[in-house]
């Protein structure tokens, strides 16, 4: 399956696994949000507990399961692997755990302080984590098709920062907060350039791998980072210009050629799903599914909001793009590459058990690992969580709470599979060196 993976290259399994069993905490964070802020959350995006909730999932599940997840990642997709992974990953997770945090109660508690604080401990984490990525990427031996998405996820991801940063000094009021123009920018770069350009960048490799499909279209593996490149600097450069009808247009063909991207992307995916010579039930590609489903509504409801000017189906847009396409690709991500580190980790570890033993140590299959039943559960949950989501924006004071308890019972439920899954490695290692 992993043909170009090389046993040595990959990090010791605690280096992904804190990122992967904190994310979920950070998941449960937002839940227990919107369920204190109820429908009150939604009036507008602004709101102290719309801002928390959103980067208690921006940063604290999404961004955390992708910088474990990349640092897994690389060795297999540019056959490059960090230096000194578990110092980096010890120091780039305390400082980012803590940062996402301090940034939460910022939002929530507004003090100049806390904002100043949050921003140098965040700060310093993306900081080390992007430099020793691209660092990384400097050594890689081949040329491979993800790397200059990757370049530019990470990028995007140092930023999005750097507009976060400038806009934290608006809410402590050293600078105007420059609404909605550098938000929506921020926004930018955050969801297309980091979100959606990662999950690209790694859907090019581990499609076909997993799913057992045909490869994605050379031009859109070629091209497919540079266009995003080329729209969002486009993008950054209008909204640095004085407004104007002419500009106002450009902007607007910008993010027509965005969604089309993103449509191309989606569409694509399904049609590979389509040609899968896997013939296995695998619950892996449903999550795919699922997620491309998502984008394209997404897309759709861009659409209506851009023809329509109904700020309601930007604000559903927004919001599934998060919660539909985003949360349903980096889970079913998440359950797979857990299944498959645990499985691989425990067969160097009856290989390194020595000879005699290897008869009596018997390393569980990947479908052991994670069974089908509770990622199928988990996928079921999701779905429900994602409609009681719509439900809510559409009628806050009817739905907000039920939303919030299937958001809170999705993130409880998977961080149970993930604490499940670690803890029988932890039992599986104890016993190969007590036998
Ligand atoms: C991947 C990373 C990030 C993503 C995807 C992201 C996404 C977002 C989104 C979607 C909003 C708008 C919320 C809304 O309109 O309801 C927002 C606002 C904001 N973000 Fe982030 N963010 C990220 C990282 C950061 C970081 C690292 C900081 C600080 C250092 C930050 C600071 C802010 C601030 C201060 C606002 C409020 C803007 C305002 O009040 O107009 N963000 N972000």
């Amino acid at each position: 399956m992993f043909t170009n993976l090389s046993l040595q290259q990959n990090p010791p399994f605690s280096v992904p696994a804190r990122f992967f069993i904190t994310a979920p905490l950070f998941g449960i964070g937002a839940a227990l949000v919107f369920l204190f802020y109820g429908s009150g959350m939604l009036v507008s995006r602004w709101s102290p507990g719309m801002l928390a909730a959103t980067h208690a999932l921006v940063l604290g599940f999404f961004a955390t399961v992708m910088l474990g997840a990349l640092q897994q990642i690389l060795p297999v997709v540019v056959g490059v692997s960090i230096r000194h992974p578990k110092r980096v990953a010890g120091i780039v997770h305390l400082l980012w755990v803590i940062g996402i945090t301090l940034l939460i109660g910022a939002f929530l508690w507004p003090a100049n302080n806390l904002f100043y604080i949050a921003v140098i401990v965040l700060g310093s984490a993306i900081v080390i984590f992007v430099g020793t990525i691209l660092m990384s990427l400097q050594r890689a031996p081949t040329h491979s098709e993800s790397m200059p998405g990757i370049k530019l996820a990470v990028s995007s991801l140092f930023i999005t920062l750097v507009l976060g940063v400038v806009l934290i000094f608006g809410h402590t009021g050293v600078i105007p907060l420059f609404r909605p123009g550098l938000t929506n920018l921020h926004m930018s770069w955050g969801l297309i350039g980091w979100i959606a350009m990662l999950v690209m960048s790694i859907a090019w490799q581990v499609v076909p791998m997993f799913q057992i499909t045909p490869p994605y279209p050379k031009w859109l593996r070629k091209k497919t980072a540079s266009f995003f490149l080329f729209l969002l600097l486009a993008k950054s450069l209008i909204s640095f210009v004085s407004d104007s009808p002419v500009l106002s247009l450009l902007d607007l063909t910008v993010d027509i050629l965005i969604a089309a991207g993103l449509l191309v992307f989606a569409l694509s995916t399904l049609h590979l799903q389509r040609q899968t010579r896997r013939k296995v039930y695998d619950n892996h590609r449903y999550f795919w599914r699922l997620s491309m489903m998502n984008l394209i509504i997404v897309v759709i409801l861009w659409a209506l909001a851009e023809i329509s000017g109904n700020p309601l189906f930007g604000l559903l847009a927004g919001v599934l793009f998060l919660m539909g396409f985003a949360m349903s690709v980096v889970t079913g991500m998440l359950l797979k590459i857990i299944a498959f580190l645990v499985w691989l980790h425990l067969q160097k570890v009856r290989e390194e058990a020595g000879k005699s033993l290897r008869h009596i140590i018997k390393v569980p299959k990947m479908k052991e690992v994670i069974s089908s039943r509770s990622s199928n559960s988990l996928i079921v949950i999701l779905m429900f969580a994602q409609a009681a989501m719509l439900m809510a924006l559409l009628s806050p004071q009817h739905f907000s709470i039920a939303a919030a308890l299937c958001w809170l019972v999705f993130f409880c439920t998977l961080l149970g599979i993930l604490g499940y899954a670690m803890f029988r490695y932890q039992r599986f290692v104890k016993k190969a060196f007590l036998v």
